[in-house]
């Protein structure tokens, strides 16, 4: 029986810090011991949710017997007409959430000091959640989203595989372009998603174009079934630049390839998701989130 990182369910938090490491040429065991301590009460405790997640190399090396075999590292995809998604793979990629920007802060650099002998900092990003939960567009983000009760099916490897009641993390920053969005009128706009501004209707039938977004991120297995996956992103930036830093996580990352073909243009039908010619992705990787009883038996 293993229990999966709730926080990764942890709902309520409008204040998000996402940091990626590298580790440093120190011994494994070191690293473990030092990502270990996160779970102590200077980091974790206060008030603020914590989740941990390890690229495949490492997890690998660390765990052979716990990691799936689908786990690897973020690859590029990369379009017909050059439009692409770069891969830029960390070794460990922690997420702290909680009520307020303060709390999460401090957390966040708490983390990075217990971590600073063994990796560095490589990338960060605070986040923030938008009125109700909208996209920087004006969009509602999380209408599809698997309901509190689905969740745990939809994000977490099932009992008794390797890795069970872990999860399949992706982390992508993304920049916008509002003002060639904003300039759209509002039923395109609407036709970029495939669903309403104000209230997130889904566009029925040939109101809702080929090339929409939830047109080209809903997949199905071979026999017809929808591969779901749960997301967690929050808006981010300046008024200089801004987007959405987009996290999910799934049973499976091959749905995230999936989507991610159909929005770039490389799955058979080669027609593009018409969300990417107003923001385009500039990091991308891939995590796995083991469950807690593995993160305590490293410990
Ligand atoms: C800047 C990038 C993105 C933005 C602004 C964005 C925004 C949205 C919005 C507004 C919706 C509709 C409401 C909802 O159901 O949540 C949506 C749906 C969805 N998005 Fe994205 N998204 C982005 C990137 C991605 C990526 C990279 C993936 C997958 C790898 C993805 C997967 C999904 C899925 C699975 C749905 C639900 C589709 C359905 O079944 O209706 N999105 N997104």
């Amino acid at each position: 029986m293993t229990t999966p990182q709730h926080s990764i369910f942890a709902q309520g938090t409008v204040a998000h810090h996402f940091l990626e490491f590298d580790l440093r040429r120190v011994e494994p065991s070191r690293a473990v011991a030092a990502v270990a301590q996160l779970r102590s009460p200077a980091v974790s405790a206060g008030g603020v949710n914590l989740v941990i997640a390890f690229g495949a190399t490492f997890w690998r090396e660390t765990a052979p017997d716990h990691a799936p075999a689908s786990l690897r590292p973020f690859s590029a995809v990369v379009g017909p007409d050059g439009r692409s998604a770069p891969a830029t793979q960390h070794d460990l990629w922690l997420w702290v959430s909680g009520s307020a920007p303060d709390v999460v802060f401090e957390h966040a650099r708490a983390a990075a000091k217990l971590l600073g002998d063994v990796a560095v900092l490589s990338a960060e990003q605070p986040g923030f959640v938008h009125r109700d939960s909208r996209d920087l567009t004006g969009f509602i983000d999380g209408t599809a989203n698997p309901q509190m009760l689905e969740a745990p099916q939809v994000a977490l490897v099932p009992p008794g595989q390797p890795g069970e009641n872990g999860s399949h993390v992706i982390a992508m920053r993304w920049v916008h372009n509002l003002d060639a969005f904003e300039a759209l009128p509002v039923a395109d706009q609407e036709r970029v998603f495939g669903r309403t501004k104000v209230d997130s209707q889904e566009l029925e039938g040939d109101a809702k174009p080929p090339t929409a977004h939830i047109a080209r991120v809903e997949v199905h297995d071979d026999a017809g079934e929808e591969l779901p996956i749960y997301r967690r992103s929050v808006p981010y930036g300046t008024v200089a630049e801004h987007g959405l830093y987009f996290v999910a996580f799934s049973a499976d990352p091959a749905r995230y390839d999936l989507m991610l073909a159909r929005m770039f243009g490389t799955s058979t039908d080669g027609v593009h998701d018409r969300l990417t010619d107003f923001t385009r992705p500039v990091s991308g990787s891939y995590y796995f989130a083991p469950s807690l009883t593995r993160l305590a038996e490293l410990a």
